[in-house]
């Protein structure tokens, strides 16, 4: 018989027992995993050494950027400038939306959507496609049309915020709102909020739009209905001009 003492057993492990009855990955025992992450006599496996790679590039970054800090004369919790880093934990802040002030406890990375309708229950604005292509999530930062859900709600500090609670009520409707519902201007009515801001930021700044205009200004928010018609019949409406329906082609 020859000498079996050196050679090492087929399940690539040492020969010792596992140190976990279920196989823990130490290449001991019959549980030591058989792919291609199976732990080697040398006890490195592939996903181990990616990982330890990814910890050390990680750990000499947050080095290096500390010292380029340090460098550049920040102190702790400041950026060079001296404006102070807020985070990673939540912050509190105050957001001035439709007038009212309101306070709010957001991590860093928390969109204004986020806000708006988790924090703050205001769910008038839509998450739909959480990318900014579709502008379901619309609301106006000083008079200015911006995609919720692209936005951060710590950016928005000391801006004035409008979402569409703010533009109107079922008993105090804006009559772009009213306009809305007197051309029947949506079918689901989920993209109907982020149209109604939209339409109310476009209008603020071109009260008699042609309808070419409208398209063109429209051309942010997505109607997966296909109302686009009826919304633009509501848009001329709210601005005193008449329905598509009722303009004569050329
Ligand atoms: S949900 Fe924000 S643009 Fe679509
Ligand atoms: S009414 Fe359904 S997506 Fe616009």
């Amino acid at each position: 018989m020859p000498d079996q003492s050196n050679v090492p057993p087929a399940d690539g492990g040492s020969g010792d027992a596992c140190c976990s009855p279920g196989g823990c990955g130490c290449g001991n025992g019959a549980g030591a995993p058989a792919d291609a992450d199976t732990v080697t006599p040398f006890s490195v496996s592939r996903r181990s050494f990616i990982r330890t790679m990814g910890v050390s590039a990680a750990v000499g970054s947050l080095a290096a950027a500390a010292q380029a800090s340090a460098a550049l004369g920040a102190k702790k919790g400041q950026d060079a400038s001296g404006t102070p880093i807020l985070g990673p934990d939540a912050v509190s802040i105050t957001l001035t939306i439709n007038g009212k002030a309101m306070p709010v406890k957001v991590e860093p990375a928390t969109t204004l959507l986020e806000a708006l309708r988790i924090n703050l229950g205001l769910t008038g604005a839509k998450e739909v496609c959480d990318r900014g292509a579709c502008g379901a999530c619309s609301v106006i930062v000083d008079g200015k049309l911006v995609n919720s859900c692209m936005t951060f709600a710590i950016d928005c500090v000391g801006s004035q915020i409008t979402t569409v609670e703010g533009i109107g009520t079922p008993d105090a409707m804006d009559p772009l709102q009213a306009a809305f519902v007197k051309h029947d201007a949506m079918q689901c009515g989920f993209c109907t909020p982020g149209f109604v801001v939209a339409c109310r930021a476009f209008l603020d700044k071109n009260p008699k739009p042609t309808l070419e205009q409208i398209k063109h200004g429209l051309g942010g928010n997505i109607c997966r209905c296909g109302t686009y018609t009826n919304i633009f019949n509501a848009v001329l409406e709210a601005s005193g001009q008449s329905p598509v329906m009722e303009q004569k082609v050329s």
